[in-house]
């Protein structure tokens, strides 16, 4: 099988491609990415020597390369993980999560659907449901309410994919994942931000209260479903994947601290996201009785190997935190506490 997967230089699209070259030897990749601030690829180096794998520079939003790819390529099928994938930096500069995650996908799925690809896996969020009120849990059906512009521009990716199902039965799959974790994730994300400024002694930044609750899933499991799902997801069909794991921001906090050995005194809670989604839920149930996945690393074996991980790779941390990085945390975390803090003088 060939696949074309994008975004592989980044956090999960780089676990997908170690995960399958090393567990399927008939499996060949192609990996389609522009390297943004996110895409890295020293995430590749255990496979870059392969002979089944090739990295191809690029953009999804280029018409010309993406059809030019899948005509001369001929791939068995796209795993479509590229995106601005940051809330954050969706707040502070939408257009890039517009460009890459609305023109992109729809640059992909019109070559997929002119070059008739066998099968589309277009991964996306648990964020399009929006937060959800204690119990309620969303199934693949319920009502989309994304908040944030990344995640209304996955809501609209989603219908845009299902829109090539219905409309001219392009194979595709839509995937709704929870928050994942593990190695190489870009220090912007709550946990490997949280680790490395811990490692380095710094200060922790919890947005608001801390009490926002998120459902984890290690990024070798979210994989491990994808891996399935190119293999027995129906198409048309939507998969939510979640990680079975609910917890406030600041147990996880907390306990990264203590792995650490920080004194919870380097807890800081600091000023909120705009439109901060309170609580993600999701029902897993129909991918877990369709095909038997279910996640397999629980949340502290999965954070005691990402901090493992962090600890042990010191230099890759050095290179991502350097240049582009400090100027994004500097407006993220200290321009926002300037601001929030005239404003309250004023
Ligand atoms: P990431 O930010 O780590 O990686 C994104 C990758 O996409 C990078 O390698 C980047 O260079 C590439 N990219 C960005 N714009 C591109 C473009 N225009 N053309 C080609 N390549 C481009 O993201 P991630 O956390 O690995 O997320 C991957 C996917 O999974 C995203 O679609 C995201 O919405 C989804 N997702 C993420 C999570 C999570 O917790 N991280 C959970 C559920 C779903
Ligand atoms: O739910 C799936 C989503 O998870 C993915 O679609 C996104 O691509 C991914 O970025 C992630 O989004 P979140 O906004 O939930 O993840 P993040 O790691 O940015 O934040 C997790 C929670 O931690 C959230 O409630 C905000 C909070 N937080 C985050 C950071 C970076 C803090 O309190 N302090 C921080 O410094």
């Amino acid at each position: 099988m060939k696949i074309l997967v994008t975004g592989g230089a980044g956090f999960i699209g780089s676990a997908f491609v170690r995960l399958m070259l090393a567990s399927d030897p008939a499996v060949r990749i192609l990996n389609l990415d522009k390297l943004t601030y996110a895409g890295n690829l020293e995430n590749l180096e255990p496979v870059a020597s392969s002979p089944r794998y090739r990295f191809i520079s690029g953009d999804i939003c280029d018409p010309a390369l993406v059809d030019r790819l899948l005509l001369d390529e001929k791939p068995d099928a796209v795993v479509h993980f590229a995106a601005e994938s940051h809330v954050d930096r969706s707040i502070l500069t939408p257009a890039p999560v517009f460009e890459t995650n609305l023109r992109g996908t729809f640059t992909l799925l019109e070559a997929a659907r002119v070059r008739r690809l066998g099968r589309f896996l277009h991964v996306s969020t648990d964020e399009v449901y929006g937060s959800l009120e204690e119990p309620l849990e969303a199934s693949e059906d319920f009502p989309l309410n994304p908040s944030s512009p990344y995640s209304a521009s996955k809501a609209g990716s989603d219908l845009l994919a299902r829109s090539y199902f219905l409309t001219y039965g392009l194979p595709v799959i839509v995937t709704r994942a929870s928050n994942n974790y593990g190695p190489y994730q870009f220090p912007e994300k709550l946990i490997p931000l949280m680790i490395s400024n811990a490692l380095e002694g710094g200060s922790l930044p919890v947005y608001g209260d801390g009490m926002q609750v998120r459902d984890w899933l290690y990024v070798d499991d979210h994989c491990r479903a994808l891996r399935t799902l190119l293999e027995k997801g129906r198409e048309g069909e939507i998969y939510n994947i979640g990680g079975s794991c609910s917890l406030p921001n600041l147990e996880v906090v907390r306990r990264i601290a203590a792995a650490a050995g920080l004194p919870a005194s380097r807890i800081t809670h600091v000023v909120d996201r705009p439109g901060h989604d309170r609580r993600y839920a999701l029902s897993s149930r129909k991918i877990v009785s369709e095909t038997g996945w279910r996640p397999q690393v629980g949340f502290e074996e999965g954070l005691a190997r990402t901090i493992e991980w962090y600890r042990s790779n010191p230099g890759w941390i050095e290179r991502v935190k350097s240049g582009e990085y400090r100027s994004y945390y500097q407006r993220n975390y200290l321009d926002r506490e300037r601001e929030l803090r005239d404003a309250r003088r004023a």
